[in-house]
């Protein structure tokens, strides 16, 4: 179900963005500075992508969920510690959860043109970009 899907997406997208602003905080190291900045960069277009989703979900006449309880129950995303951490630890592990991002965008694309809802699927292609993009920039800052 289309909107199942989405929800899925927005719960996973709640709690990425407060673990990319809990790195943000704890990020430590030479490139400190660096970072930090992306790290605000990456989970401010969380936030308008979280924006997006829930009012997609009214445009299909859903329901979007609303609380971190019900975020914390369905979400697929490992929340971070709240300890310092080098940037290289950290940009491994959401590499990891922007490929959980890629595929819940594709789940509800294949959804949505199953259920006829064009826009949504359209929709979907910016975010296979979005995400696909942060991928390959992730991995060309881990290539030694
Ligand atoms: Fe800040």
């Amino acid at each position: 179900m289309i909107i199942d899907d989405l929800n899925l997406f927005l719960s996973n997208l709640n709690v990425f963005y407060r673990k990319l602003q809990n790195y943000h905080w704890n990020v430590k190291g030479e490139d400190f500075f660096n970072a930090h900045v992306k790290l605000e960069e990456l989970y401010n277009d969380v936030n308008e992508q979280i924006d997006e989703i829930a009012e997609h979900i009214l445009i299909l006449n859903g329901n979007p969920l609303g609380t971190m309880k019900d975020y914390l129950e369905k979400t697929q995303i490992k929340e971070a510690n709240n300890e310092k951490i080098f940037s290289k630890e950290i940009f491994e592990n959401i590499l990891n959860d922007y490929n959980i991002l890629l595929e819940n965008a594709k789940k509800v694309k294949e959804s949505a043109d199953n259920e006829k809802k064009y826009a949504t699927s359209a929709l979907m292609d910016e975010y296979l970009l979005e995400f696909s993009k942060v991928i390959w920039m992730i991995n060309q800052m881990l290539t030694k």
